[in-house]
């Protein structure tokens, strides 16, 4: 969500001559780039595995289809995050039991999980909404107890932390997205999914590359179990080998930035998105909550375009869910639903844009 152009330019040369090279060497897909990738965003996250994917949205479907679900299988959610995170739940097949959030935190009410526990429960699929981690030491304790997976949805949270390690070793597996615009993204569509467990990173291998276990250099190759193609190009990888290197920077640049906001908008009238104190966000955006939204969002909206309502509506009021039963207790996900407004965060955003539109939106909210 910023000037992917101004993004781009920051990068050009070194950008322009690896896609050279790669286009050169003519291995557009699953080239040495992606390998390269793999290696370096586990040592970012401190996980012995890392396989990328070609989207957010498909790690999120690979990760739910390895822990083998079925029919009656829960898996354990949000209803606040982007749609994809319960597309995927619905794709493998299983149930999405949306449970309701912290109005404070905008994730996950960790408090409340243990009850909506059925003996149909296998997973907990925890977002990390706008890169603000969830409360994961509960999460974990809760997951252990009643033998359950941990899926993140880490797809907003790239380069964010928790009790000092990286989202992205903590639990079964992280998801998280390269899409344009996201904290750490490529030049296209792209995903990773990051795991400490080995058999797991074997199956997410096979089922991202139509089931196989090599790639095809002599035929016949064999297919071992059915799977998808969902790899990523070697050109995205490529371009995020060289962002990979500033994504600290860019993290420190968003968190300067969300002090910034806070510091300017502390009213009565505006409430944050709280950081747990153990846990550092990766601020997305930063997102406030008002009265008044909808005329507030507009005007700020025509005064500056990357200011942004998301997600609405709650995935359990859309369409695609019109015909499931609507007997969730989200009375929270619905009423923050009607109050945030996403301030971009970015790392090209100066402390005098912030002040900018600050100003703006305080004239607004008075
Ligand atoms: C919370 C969340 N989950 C999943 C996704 C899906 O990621 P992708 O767009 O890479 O498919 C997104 C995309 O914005 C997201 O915000």
């Amino acid at each position: 969500m910023y000037d992917l152009t101004k993004h781009f330019l920051a990068d050009k040369k070194q950008i322009l001559s690896k896609i050279e090279s790669v286009l050169n060497r003519g291995i557009l897909e699953m080239g040495e780039e992606v390998e390269q990738f793999e290696e370096n965003f586990k040592k970012y996250c401190g996980v012995k595995y890392c396989v990328t994917v070609s989207s957010g949205s498909m790690g999120l479907l690979l990760a739910l289809k390895s822990f083998n679900l079925s029919k009656n299988d829960e898996v354990i959610t949000v209803s606040n995050s982007d749609i994809p995170t319960s597309h995927a739940i619905s794709l493998v097949g299983a149930k999405i039991k949306w449970i309701d959030i912290k109005a404070n935190t905008l994730n996950i009410d960790e408090d409340i999980i243990e009850k909506n526990i059925t003996k149909n429960t296998k997973v907990i699929l925890p977002v990390h909404m706008f890169g603000n981690p969830c409360k994961m030491s509960k999460i974990k304790s809760i997951a252990k107890k009643f033998k359950l997976k941990v899926i993140e949805d880490a797809c907003l949270a790239t380069g964010a932390e928790y009790e000092n390690k990286k989202i992205g070793c903590l639990s079964d597996c992280s998801v998280f997205s390269t899409n344009p615009g996201k904290i750490l993204d490529g030049i296209g569509p792209g995903g990773i999914i990051t795991t400490n467990n080995k058999d797991l990173y074997n199956k997410l291998l096979q089922l991202r590359d139509y089931g196989r276990r090599e790639r095809p250099k002599k035929w016949p190759v064999k297919s071992y179990i059915v799977g998808y193609n969902s790899k990523m190009s070697t050109i995205n990888a490529a371009v995020l080998n060289i962002r990979l290197k500033k994504l600290n920077e860019y993290i420190d640049l968003r968190n300067r930035n969300a002090e910034i906001y806070k510091e300017i908008l502390f009213s009565k009238k505006i409430k944050f998105q709280h950081t747990l104190q153990e846990a550092k966000s990766a601020w997305r955006n930063f997102t406030i909550r008002v009265k008044n939204r909808d005329k507030i969002f507009d005007k700020l909206n025509s005064i500056n375009p990357l200011v942004k309502l998301s997600y609405i509506p709650p995935n359990h009021m859309d369409k695609c869910y019109k015909n499931i039963k609507n007997n969730y207790d989200l009375r929270i996900t619905e009423k923050t639903s009607s109050e945030i407004i996403n301030l971009p965060c970015h790392q090209y955003m100066t402390p005098n844009n912030i002040k900018d539109l600050s100003r703006n939106v305080l004239r607004l909210v008075k």
